[in-house]
C-alpha cells in the first residue's frame, strides 16, 4: 500500500477497501453462506470476532437469570415510532411489513419482533454517535411487535438515513433497519439488517459485503410493494424473514455486534 492511499488519521481510502473487498469475493465459493467474522475490509472485525467456538449454556438455566416478558406487555402502539413522542418525526413516512417464517414457510407465530434505526438525518440517540446530524426529539427509532396467526409482522417507521461510520475515510452505510427475533427463548434471539432497494452505498459497505455470496446479500433487501403504500399518507415495503433452510435469511453471529 503506499501512503497516497493513506489520509490523513491513518484511514484507507474507499479504493483500498473496495479492491480488498473484491478481492476476496473473487476468491469466495458463490456458496459460501455466511459472512466471514473476521472480513478484512470491516477493519474493526479483525479485533473483536469470536474466536473460539460458542459455550453451550443450558436454556432453562438461562431463562432464570434472564429478562421475562408476556404478550401483555407489548403494546400494539409500540409498532408506530411515528407517535411516540409529542410530535411527528421528520422524514419519509413508511409501513414495513412481511412475514416471519420457518424453512417450510409455515408461519412463526407470537413471536417478539424488535427494531432500531437511525433518524430521517442518519443520526442514533446514542453517546457514541456524535456526527453532525440533527437528532429528531420526536424519534426515538426503537420500536417491538408480536407477529400475529399468520407470523406477520408490521412496523410504522420514518425511512432512516445512511451515516458514516469510521471504519475507513468517507464510509457510509447504506439505510437500514436493524431487526431483531426472539424465537422460543432469550438464548435463541437472532439479530439482522434489512436494507432499502437500490442503494448506491450497497457496493462500498463492507459490512453489508461481508456475505459474499449475493442471493444470501439481496435477501436482506426490502421490496417497494405499492399496494402497501398509503394514499397521502405513506410508502410502502415488504420484507420477509425466513429463519431456516436453503432460503433463510442471514443473521448476526453469536456475539458480533454490527454498526
Ligand atoms: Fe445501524
Amino acid at each position: 500500500m503506499t501512503t497516497a492511499e493513506k489520509l490523513e488519521g491513518g484511514l484507507d481510502t474507499q479504493q483500498v477497501i473496495s479492491k480488498e473487498i473484491a478481492a476476496i469475493q473473487a476468491a469466495s465459493p458463490a456458496a459460501e453462506p455466511q459472512p466471514r467474522l473476521d472480513f478484512a475490509p470491516y477493519r474493526s472485525s479483525l479485533l473483536r470476532h469470536p474466536t473460539k467456538d460458542l459455550r453451550q449454556a443450558d436454556p432453562e438455566g438461562a431463562e432464570l437469570v434472564a429478562p421475562v416478558f408476556g404478550q401483555s406487555d407489548v403494546d400494539p402502539l409500540e409498532a408506530d415510532l411515528t407517535i411516540q413522542s409529542g410530535g411527528e418525526p421528520i422524514g419519509e413516512r413508511i409501513v414495513v411489513t412481511g412475514r416471519l417464517v420457518d424453512g417450510d414457510g409455515r408461519p412463526v407465530r407470537r413471536q417478539l419482533v424488535e427494531i432500531w434505526h437511525a433518524n430521517a438525518a442518519g443520526r442514533y440517540i446514542h453517546l457514541r454517535d456524535q456526527h453532525p446530524a440533527p437528532i429528531d426529539p420526536n424519534f426515538t427509532g426503537t420500536g417491538r411487535c408480536l407477529t400475529d396467526d399468520e407470523g406477520v409482522y408490521s412496523f410504522t417507521t420514518i425511512k432512516p438515513g445512511p451515516y458514516p461510520w469510521h471504519n475507513h475515510r468517507n464510509a457510509w452505510r447504506p439505510a437500514h433497519i436493524h431487526f431483531s427475533l426472539f424465537g422460543t427463548d432469550f438464548t435463541q434471539r437472532m439479530i439482522t439488517q434489512m436494507y432499502f432497494p437500490a442503494d448506491p452505498l450497497f457496493a462500498l459497505d463492507p459490512i453489508y459485503q461481508s456475505i459474499t455470496d449475493p442471493r444470501v446479500r439481496e435477501r436482506l433487501v426490502a421490496t417497494y410493494d405499492h399496494d402497501l403504500s398509503q394514499h397521502d399518507r405513506l410508502l410502502g415495503y415488504r420484507w420477509d424473514i425466513v429463519l431456516t433452510g436453503a432460503h433463510a435469511t442471514w443473521t448476526e453471529p453469536e456475539g458480533d455486534d454490527r454498526a
